[in-house]
């Protein structure tokens, strides 16, 4: 029986930091509201003309680097995010070009802040049906370019960055399990109201920003976040104790605490990234997992439940021995 196995991890965070002290001096607001509200302390911003791809291409050769791979190793891309360099080509193929790696397909997802598990899962699928050997898969988004800076609302949750994981088949889990839903009832919730095909409405200000009703959102957040954990472990004979480390996307930290708490799970068991990386929207759960593996919390042989939530609403949740 083929597996899908991550035999490499790696991430990227733009150099430049907002702090709240900064947004103090930007919008009405106090460092303290933020970190008590929110958990954030600080995000990373990407440099004028730092790109997606750019962020994507140095997370994706670390993560090579780890798995000890070549680019011509990998025989597909798969790559979750809502900011990307063009309306097209994807960013997954400017990825490959990149890197070098001709041949194989290379396409983005679009899922929010659910990109990166949206990506794990079809890439699972594509090497458990045998169609590929070695996928890279990433989360990569740079938010902060559709967040409207004076909205106080939104600009405070919000950072950017990138996360990678190569995925390889073998005969042993791997991912054991992975499942992917969506609710295009909420898309109001928590979304850009401006695009493409319906156009840019120039008479309506901040309509190419993200729009949020936060309260709302946090809700739904909290009770998916809940229900798709409960989903995938009971479908799979598991409990809240046979997981090692629980990776939720990282939206806020409220978010986390009351969904370690409604799960029975201690936050110790929890990877919460939430104070300096804030909310990377696809890059949020490569991110924290990478920062978990290289500081050696993360061991192999260790389950562990990564969890996506994002707008549309979009969610997924994939359970794996790391
Ligand atoms: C956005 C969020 C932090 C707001 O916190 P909240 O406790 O829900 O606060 P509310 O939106 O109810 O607002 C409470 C008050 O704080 C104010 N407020 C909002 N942002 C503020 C800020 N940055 N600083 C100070 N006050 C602020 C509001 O204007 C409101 O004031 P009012 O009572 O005078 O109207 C919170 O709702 C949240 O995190 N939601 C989830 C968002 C998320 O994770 N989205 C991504 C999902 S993928």
């Amino acid at each position: 029986m083929n597996y899908a196995r991550i035999v490499g991890t790696g991430s990227y965070l733009p150099e430049k930091v907002v702090s709240n002290a900064d947004l103090e001096q930007m919008i009405e607001t106090t460092a303290d509201w933020i970190i008590e509200r929110t958990g954030v302390e600080e995000r990373h911003v990407a440099a004028p003309g730092e790109t997606t791809a750019d962020m994507a291409e140095q997370a994706a050769r670390r993560a090579l680097e780890a798995a000890g791979l070549e680019p011509g190793d990998i025989d597909m891309i798969v790559l979750g995010t809502t900011t990307p360099d063009h309306v097209f080509p994807s960013v997954a193929t400017v990825l490959q070009h990149r890197l070098g790696c001709y041949g194989g397909p290379a396409f983005d997802v679009q899922a929010v802040c659910t990109g990166f598990v949206y990506a794990l899962d079809i890439a699972n699928r594509f090497i458990r049906t045998g169609a590929a050997r070695r996928v890279l898969v990433v989360g990569a988004d740079t938010f902060t370019r559709i967040i409207d800076w004076t909205d106080r609302g939104t600009c405070i949750l919000f950072g950017d960055g990138a996360g990678a994981v190569i995925l390889e088949q073998t005969d042993q889990p791997g991912i054991i399990d992975s499942r992917l839903g969506a609710d295009g009832r909420y898309k109001e919730l928590l979304w850009v109201p401006a695009g493409v095909s319906s156009g840019y409405d120039r008479t309506r200000e901040n309509a190419a920003f993200v729009e949020m009703r936060g309260s709302e959102v946090f809700k739904v957040a909290v009770t998916t976040l809940k229900d798709i954990a409960e989903q995938i472990l009971s479908a799979n004979q598991m409990t809240v104790a046979d997981v090692d480390w629980m990776i939720p996307h990282q939206a806020n930290r409220r978010i986390l605490t009351a969904t370690a708490k409604r799960l029975g799970l201690p936050m110790e068991r929890m990877i919460d990234c939430v104070r300096t990386h804030a909310n990377t929207s696809a890059a949020s759960v490569p991110l924290a997992l990478d920062v978990a593996v290289r500081d050696g919390r993360i061991q192999r042989g260790d389950t562990l439940l990564l969890e996506g939530f994002g707008g549309g609403f979009t969610w997924g949740a994939a359970l794996l021995k790391y």
